[in-house]
């Protein structure tokens, strides 16, 4: 029996992934001997409908300094930030020489609009590579875990911030009630809270649980995150459904009383209600949904063997080591992974060990198929390889369901 982050009700799985490694966890063959593996399981609290991983791998083994995710590789995604940043300083930053903070900086992706326009910023961020990237560009970094103590600890030294942002981090922290009596700390009277995580309402509309993996460890509604809050005297103001990452919902928290909500925080509340976003039997649908997705992809894969065709992968995503451990994809069935990180490229993919070859040898000899595991980015990729469709290459996509495209 497992506790609620929130609530500390008892939670039960309603679904089970299997041992499952760490998402992120790149590996060399030396290292398979001593490859770390966790029960991944998904929860749904009754009480306060957090929907939550029941187990959670120790932050340190997720986030160092060989962290191989780096935010910056996706152009669409700098662009979403450049947008993202320039809406805060249009909307929250009024009173002179403000100051913000981002929680979960990586390499500088959001900042680097702050510190190009020469506002005060200060970016938390405990994988001390990604820090390093982002040191480089200017922007002041501090490489550590936020929570409450660190909050205060940044008021000492820098005062309140008008705003505080987060984007694909908050999702992270399973020491909920830390950070959001930090933040209580951290903001001004009138600051807000700027975040925006995958949306569970998403999820399950698609079917895209390969958003389910060990850094995730809750996935938030605005009922949820509401209930979260205001534990804190804090309320969230204002909701935008964003397009990136398969679905991702922006919230907007400010101290009580000190905003005016916007109307849309009660039409996506009833969104919710009529999605069925509190109730068990919608996790249920959704894990038969997962299983059936499973079972159609491997079907697809197994079919495209038989008859000889290549398969090579497409994004070594995080997300994807979900969708190959669990589907049970072997390096039989796919060939190699391609991807333009380096820190991965010459690396076995976690758990299922596909080996992680650079993009150039995707282009060099376009296999018959690629499945698009970096799907959160497909309209970019999919246009971006417009030759691998002309010359015959056809996409697998599982999210919404399993289809080949061209
Ligand atoms: N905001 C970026 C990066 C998201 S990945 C983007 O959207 O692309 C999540 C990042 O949060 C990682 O770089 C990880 O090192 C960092 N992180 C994890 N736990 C954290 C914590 N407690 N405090 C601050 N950052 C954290
Ligand atoms: P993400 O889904 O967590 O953002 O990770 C995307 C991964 O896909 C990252 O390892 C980089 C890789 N990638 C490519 O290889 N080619 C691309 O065109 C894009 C957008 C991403
Ligand atoms: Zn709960």
């Amino acid at each position: 029996m497992k506790s609620c982050l929130v609530c500390n009700s008892t939670i039960e799985p309603f679904l089970s992934f299997g041992k499952m490694p760490i998402a992120n966890g790149f590996l060399t063959s030396d290292q398979v001997r001593d490859e770390y593996f966790f029960d991944l399981q998904v929860g749904f609290c009754h009480r306060c409908t957090m929907v939550q991983l029941t187990e959670h791998v120790d932050r340190e083994k997720m986030f160092h300094d060989e962290y191989a995710f780096f935010s910056s590789t996706s152009t669409r995604m700098a662009r979403h930030f450049g947008e993202f940043a320039a809406s805060v300083r249009q909307d929250y930053l009024r009173l002179p020489d403000p100051f913000v903070v981002e929680i979960g900086s990586n390499d500088g992706i959001m900042l680097q609009n702050f510190a190009q326009a020469n506002i005060r910023h200060l970016g938390i961020e405990p994988s001390a590579n990604v820090a390093a990237v982002a040191r480089s560009k200017g922007i002041n970094t501090i490489c550590e875990f936020f929570d409450e103590q660190l909050a205060r600890r940044i008021v000492a030294e820098y005062g309140q911030a008008d705003a505080f942002l987060g984007a694909n981090v908050m999702c992270h922290l399973p020491y909920l009630h830390s950070v959001a009596a930090g933040i209580r700390i951290l903001l001004k009277p009138s600051g807000v809270l700027v975040f925006e995580d995958p949306y569970i309402g998403d999820i399950v509309e698609k079917t895209s649980y390969d958003q389910i993996y060990d850094e995730h460890a809750s996935y938030f509604s605005v009922a949820s995150i509401s209930n979260l809050f205001e534990q804190h005297d804090l309320e969230v103001v204002d909701v935008i459904p964003q397009n990136v990452h398969g679905g991702s919902m922006r919230y907007v928290i400010a101290h009580k009383g000190a905003r005016t909500p916007s109307p849309a925080v009660a039409t996506q509340r009833a969104k919710e209600t009529e999605m069925g976003l509190g109730e068990a039997t919608t996790y249920e649908k959704l894990r038969r949904n997962i299983e059936r997705s499973r079972d159609d992809l491997m079907n697809l894969l197994r079919d495209l063997k038989s008859q000889g065709k290549r398969v090579v992968g497409y994004g070594a995503t995080s997300k994807s080591t979900t969708v190959t451990n669990y589907c049970g994809i072997t390096p039989e069935l796919i060939e190699f992974i391609s991807d333009t990180t380096p820190i991965k490229q010459g690396k076995l993919s976690p758990g299922a060990h596909i080996p992680v070859r650079p993009y150039q040898e995707f282009v060099d000899d376009y296999p018959d198929y690629a499945l698009l595991f970096a799907w959160n980015h497909g309209e970019e990729i999919i246009e971006k390889e417009s030759a691998f469709q002309q010359a015959g290459g056809k996409w697998i996509v599982y999210v919404p369901e399993v289809k080949v495209l061209g």
